[in-house]
């Protein structure tokens, strides 16, 4: 049995909203904070699949962590040496943060792991993380590039410690990136990394903040081992990549006073979309800005504004990278063409985003043409309605919560198939779209 969603055409959205926390940050809090030393409270922690299959494996790491509520974990560290080896495979469910940064954090470790994960994540490419790792003297085995991820031979001896790389990734990514330094916080000296362009930096933000020395020099972070990690209080902040949804909805349709978005993350390694919107004429308003655990966070006033289509700037695409989906459709609502380039990693997320998204536009009669590393999207003037239809997600989360969004434009209802992942990340996004004015309804198939 499958979910999915109906979305019925709507014409205005508004009031106030406030997403859940960010899983970026959820999955390196309970990492962090379970090597650190002493007893950590995070607030605002991301219930979904993908941060709970990071408690699972952390829990079965011997890192002991409460849940007072739903949204909050006392995790109480175990200090650097202190993880054992997990009886069985670490199953990663759909989160490909957590296969990387644990690979990195357990390559480091003296005992083997396995890392599994559900049918999606065992086709991505693990290889950009295992490399690396060999090259700091882990022992990290793929099966032909992809999960599982096997560290260390089970049953085999205790490794020595790792080396310490000068490393310079192929691509911008921020889970390769974590993945070393986590991997560094046990190596010989200094680990440098270095990014092509800039990608998020929750892992630093997070690993200072508990104490450890990182130097940053352009696009290049120099992490010294530390001798212990301290545990640290954290409030966790709303996830910008599941405030986008809204952002863009709120664009399509706010009514008069706009819609209220509380709470929202700001890192501005993440807020490229932000950027990319008001190129295209977006009226967003950044009212109470403040600090959450090592975090920018603000409110935003999202208001109805006319769209037009643009070229996206390359620099922005490492910023804006999990809100594609959604920007494709703005983008099928603007006055004019929006032309997507350097995007090639997005192939290789939860599902090719580039043909999931290419599938569902069709369906929906959005004019477009696709190329290896974007799209090319015709927009259609303000106000005009493109078709409903079926669309398939693929499984996708973002994939499938872009297309509800859709239906601020849409002229029939949107089905959209294969759902259930958007519990890996957004649990709760029907009521929360409900709220605002979206009619979207979830049914079991
Ligand atoms: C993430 C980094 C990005 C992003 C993913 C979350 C992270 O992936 O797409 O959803 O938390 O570090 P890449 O590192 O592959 O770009």
């Amino acid at each position: 049995m499958t979910a999915e969603f109906t979305a019925q055409p709507v014409r205005s959205v508004g009031g106030t909203a406030a997403v859940p926390g960010d899983k970026s940050v959820s999955h390196r809090a309970l990492m962090i904070c379970g090597i650190a030393e002493g007893r950590s409270e995070i607030a605002g922690f991301l219930a979904s699949d993908d941060c709970l299959a990071t408690l699972t494996a952390m829990r079965a790491l011997g890192v002991r962590i409460e849940r007072p509520s739903d949204t909050d974990a006392v995790v109480h560290g175990v200090g650097l040496h202190g993880l054992r080896g997990a009886a069985q495979a670490l199953d990663m469910g759909n989160a490909g943060t957590a296969m990387r940064l644990f690979t990195g954090l357990l390559a480091a470790q003296p005992f083997a792991s396995r890392l599994i994960g559900d049918a999606s994540l065992m086709k991505r490419p693990m290889e950009r993380v295992a490399r690396p790792l060999r090259a700091m003297g882990a022992d990290v085995r793929t099966l032909d590039g992809t999960p599982p991820v096997q560290i260390g031979a089970l049953g085999g001896e205790p490794r020595r410690r790792l080396k310490a790389i000068d490393y310079t990734m192929p691509v911008p990514s921020a889970q390769v990136k974590s993945a070393i330094l986590l991997a560094g916080l046990y190596a010989d000296g200094v680990t440098r990394v270095t990014s092509p362009a800039v990608c998020r930096d929750h892992s630093e933000r997070m690993l200072l903040a508990c104490g450890a020395q990182l130097d940053n020099a352009g696009l290049t972070t120099a992490l010294h081992p530390p001798a212990r990690l301290e545990a640290r209080n954290l409030t966790v902040p709303g996830d910008f990549s599941s405030a986008a949804f809204f952002i863009v909805a709120g664009l399509l349709g706010a009514a008069e006073q706009g819609l209220l978005l509380r709470n929202v993350g700001l890192n501005p390694t993440r807020t490229g979309l932000l950027d990319i919107l008001r190129r295209m004429g977006a009226r967003i308003e950044i009212e109470n800005p403040r600090e959450s655990g090592a975090e920018p966070v603000a409110d935003l006033r999202i208001l109805a504004s006319p769209l037009s289509g643009i070229q996206v700037p390359a620099a922005l695409v490492p910023l804006a990278i999990d809100e594609f989906p959604v920007l494709f459709v703005a983008a099928a609502c603007a006055d004019g063409p929006t032309v997507i380039t350097g995007a090639e990693e997005l192939r290789v997320k939860e599902s090719d985003r580039i043909a999931t998204m290419s599938a569902g536009l069709r369906a929906l009669g959005v004019a477009h043409e696709v190329a290896a590393d974007g799209m090319r999207i015709m927009g259609r003037p303000q106000g005009s309605a493109f078709d409903g239809g079926v669309v398939d997600s693929h499984g996708d989360h973002r994939v499938a919560m872009s297309f509800a969004v859709a239906s601020l434009r849409a002229s029939r209802p949107i089905v959209i198939r294969d759902v259930a992942n958007v519990a890996t990340s957004f649990p709760g996004f029907v009521a929360l779209a409900r709220g605002i004015g979206l009619d979207v309804s979830e049914a079991a198939r």
